[in-house]
């Protein structure tokens, strides 16, 4: 990509769950033109079919690559990127950068060899994942959890809504398992669920070390552009598939991450 100074870079997700991803890259390139797309008309991704999900995921971002003509695409949730990866690449030049489970460094990092993936019902039944396990559990006893209200409970709370520590309890307490040992590493394996780590560390029965990879993320697409460039410093454009509005709290959620949404009917509702 040499010759080029601005690279443009699209991060997408189902929702919210790839801001958590779009803030480590604004930190890391503050250079790069970054546009942001949910499509939140689909969402919970975690509760689709295969070929559905693939089918739609492959559709959006296929509209999205013609419209934006970005320089890489980042798809921003384990839901898709362990199923839909290899239909994109195979249809598009252009490099993509997926999000899948962190289970290689939470079992390098566990002491007690208990180790649990936090995600959606989808990511949780993927071959991908199970590999995953396989080729680098390292010894480690991995307990897949798959959570089916999370992710919409951080999208509410980014809305404003009340969001119960019962409600949220209810759902990581899978995670921890006692057999003699006790879990002490948590991958949070859907980029929702790290919009939430605070609320998720003062709810642990005990602590535990949590296993963001947007930072790696983040590195890994730095890697694949040219060299950082001046910063650009722009606001994030944000496009949802839904044409919903936002309400005034999530706007103001957008803006704490440097988005606001597109003024464009660049995606008409899916
Ligand atoms: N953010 C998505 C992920 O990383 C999942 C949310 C959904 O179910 O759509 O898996």
């Amino acid at each position: 990509m040499a010759g080029k100074t601005i690279y443009s870079v699209l991060v997408f997700d189902s929702g919210l769950g790839g801001l958590t991803v779009l803030r480590e890259i604004e930190r890391l390139r503050p250079d790069l033109r970054l546009i942001y797309a949910a499509d939140d008309a689909g969402f919970p991704y975690g509760r689709l079919a295969n070929d559905a999900l693939v089918q739609r995921v492959a559709a959006v971002v296929g509209r999205l690559v013609e419209k934006i003509e970005p320089d890489l695409v980042v798809i921003a949730c384990n839901t898709a990127s362990t199923l839909a990866l290899p239909v994109l690449r195979a249809r598009f030049s252009i490099p993509f950068v997926g999000t899948v489970p962190a289970i290689k460094p939470a079992c390098e990092r566990s002491k007690t060899k208990r180790v649990s993936v936090l995600a959606t019902p989808g990511t949780v039944r993927r071959d991908y994942t199970q590999a995953l396990i396989r080729d680098f559990g390292g010894g480690c006893k991995v307990t897949l959890v798959g959570s089916e209200r999370l992710a919409s409970l951080a999208e509410a709370a980014l809305r404003g809504e009340e969001v119960s520590s019962a409600d949220i309890r209810a759902e990581i307490e899978p995670c921890f398992a006692d057999d003699g040992a006790r879990t002490d590493t948590i991958v949070l394996a859907c980029t929702h669920y790290p919009l939430m780590l605070d609320r998720l560390i003062e709810l642990a029965p005990w602590p535990v070390i949590w296993i963001d990879p947007a930072e790696a993320i983040a590195r890994r697409a730095s890697s694949l552009l040219g060299a950082p460039g001046e910063p650009e410093n722009a606001q994030v454009e944000a496009y949802f598939t839904s044409g919903d509005e936002p309400n005034p709290a999530l706007l103001r959620s957008l803006a704490h991450f440097g988005v606001k949404p597109a003024k464009s009917d660049l995606l008409v509702p899916v």
